[in-house]
């Protein structure tokens, strides 16, 4: 695909002088803008444009989430019409294109689901918290289960109780308290195993783990248990195939809820529509939200098992109902155009294609295990993390600055790559999460400009 239209270096200028003297960026250092920054005006495909008109080959989607490549025209019209037909009520009253989304996202799930709309992640896995919180209550008066017991470096979002629920103490930091509502248990971060064992010897001590935690604190103190099936931000952590089925034999054998965020790792990404899906687990919660849209608008959902909307459903003097509201759920254009952009991922059998593409790209980054500074290299479809090490045998992590070096290499020679990781003590890893729609030769060309940064900035 070809760049739509020419540079404009004056429209950069501007917009680089009004943005650094009235905009406040999340995570970024201003100081940093002032002398670097990307001001991108278009996008095609996998690739995006700064108004000086270079391209960057955008091996991140955005923030793991233009799952269906940028300039999809459809989508634009999608929402134009949608726009001129009803622009917007709220959902206490029904509409066509969110009764539309929901019975497509139930299909989806393999039926059995109903679907509260928000936002954005956070917000779908901060509703999660209170329905599995209400839930209990209905269920269980008189007692207390309110816990939430997440993994340690688990991020889940950006509000309080989400980031409370995170588990990366560097990003809590500086907000702390918290309530303590959230308990946090081992990762299944095999690499790094943090009871120092392998997998299969391990016998999946994560997952004891997480036993003695219930019978710890409690089970009838604990609602609800949040995975993220593949641990994106941590750098990509794929857990044994056993994992998540044997967390949800704990959720049934303790009466504990089972929320599953799907928030990355949904609507293809991983090579399947939904990550739970590899593992034949049924969640009772999951929060979904980038895909679902493919980012070309802000929508997200908590779906929720039918066993547990029946505890909302009765009489109005029972005041069972979703005790919770917002003024853009189920907004009518943010829905159709998801609906529209679930139909191009069907169409185009892009979670297949997520599958294909991503053993393809896997491929060639194991051959990167040429270098010593790459540690280990895993994935599922198309999420992928490249990790890597000071030394192979001590797996001591790369610095901040040593990985931030990789990250600018691959900016500087026109592929955006993300950097994950625990913070400054826990792995080191190059995140790759590109548009499902990316080509083999851009595969190649993200490989080719990984290799050329571990070896020229001698990592190895
Ligand atoms: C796994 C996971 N859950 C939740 C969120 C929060 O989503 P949002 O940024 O849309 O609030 C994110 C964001 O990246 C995420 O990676």
């Amino acid at each position: 695909m070809s760049r739509p239209n020419a540079p404009d270096p004056a429209i950069r200028e501007s917009v680089v002088r009004r943005d650094l003297d009235t905009v406040l960026h999340p995570i970024v250092q201003h100081k940093l803008l002032e002398t670097k920054q990307i001001v991108v005006t278009e996008a095609q495909g996998s690739t995006i444009y700064d108004a000086d008109g270079t391209a960057y080959l955008d091996a991140m989607a955005g923030l793991w989430c233009v799952n269906i490549g940028y300039g999809r025209p459809e989508l634009a019209d999608v929402a134009a019409e949608q726009m001129r037909q009803l622009s917007y009520y709220p959902h206490t009253a029904m509409n066509v294109p969110a009764a539309g989304l929901a019975d497509k996202i139930n299909t989806l799930m393999g039926g059995g689901y109903h679907t509260y709309f928000v936002n954005s992640g956070s917000e779908a896995n901060e509703a999660a918290f209170k329905i599995a919180r209400q839930y209990m209550k209905h269920e269980y008066p008189g007692e207390y289960r309110f816990k939430t017991i997440s993994r340690y470096f688990a991020y889940h979002g950006t509000t309080l109780a989400t980031l409370d629920a995170g588990g990366m103490g560097e990003r809590k930091a500086k907000f702390e308290p918290f309530s303590g509502d959230f308990v946090h248990v081992a990762q299944p971060y095999c690499y790094r195993c943090p009871f120092g064992l392998s997998y299969p010897s391990c016998e999946l001590a994560c997952v004891k783990n997480i036993e003695n935690t219930i019978i710890g604190e409690g089970p009838e103190t604990v609602a609800e248990i949040i995975v993220e099936p593949i641990m994106s931000g941590v750098g990509v952590a794929v857990p044994p195939d056993e994992y998540l089925p044997a967390v949800a034999k704990l959720c049934r054998d303790y009466g504990i809820l089972l929320h599953v965020d799907e928030v990355i790792n949904g609507f293809g990404r991983t090579g399947k529509m939904f990550a739970h899906q590899h593992y034949g687990v049924a969640p009772d919660l999951v929060a979904i939200a980038k895909g679902i849209s493919s980012a070309y608008m802000p929508i997200a959902a908590t779906v929720v098992k039918n066993e547990v909307f029946d505890s909302f459903y009765g009489d109005a003097a029972e005041n069972r109902q979703v005790f919770q509201v917002n003024t853009y759920g189920g907004h009518p254009v943010a829905a159709a155009v998801a609906l529209r952009n679930i139909e191009i991922m069907e169409a185009e059998h892009l979670a297949e294609r997520s599958a294909e593409m991503g053993a393809y790209l896997l491929d060639g980054l194991r051959g990167l295990m040429k270098h010593q500074a790459v540690g280990d290299v895993r994935g599922k479809g198309l999420l992928l993390g490249l990790e890597l090490v000071q030394d192979r045998e001590t797996k001591q992590p790369l610095s901040p600055a040593q990985l931030g070096g990789v990250v600018e290499f691959c900016r500087e020679h026109g592929v955006l790559v993300g950097r994950g990781g625990g913070g400054r003590r826990y792995g080191s890893t190059i995140t790759l999460s590109p548009p499902l729609v990316i080509t083999r030769a851009e595969c190649d060309r993200i490989v080719d400009t990984l290799d050329r940064a571990v070896r020229e900035l001698s990592v190895d």
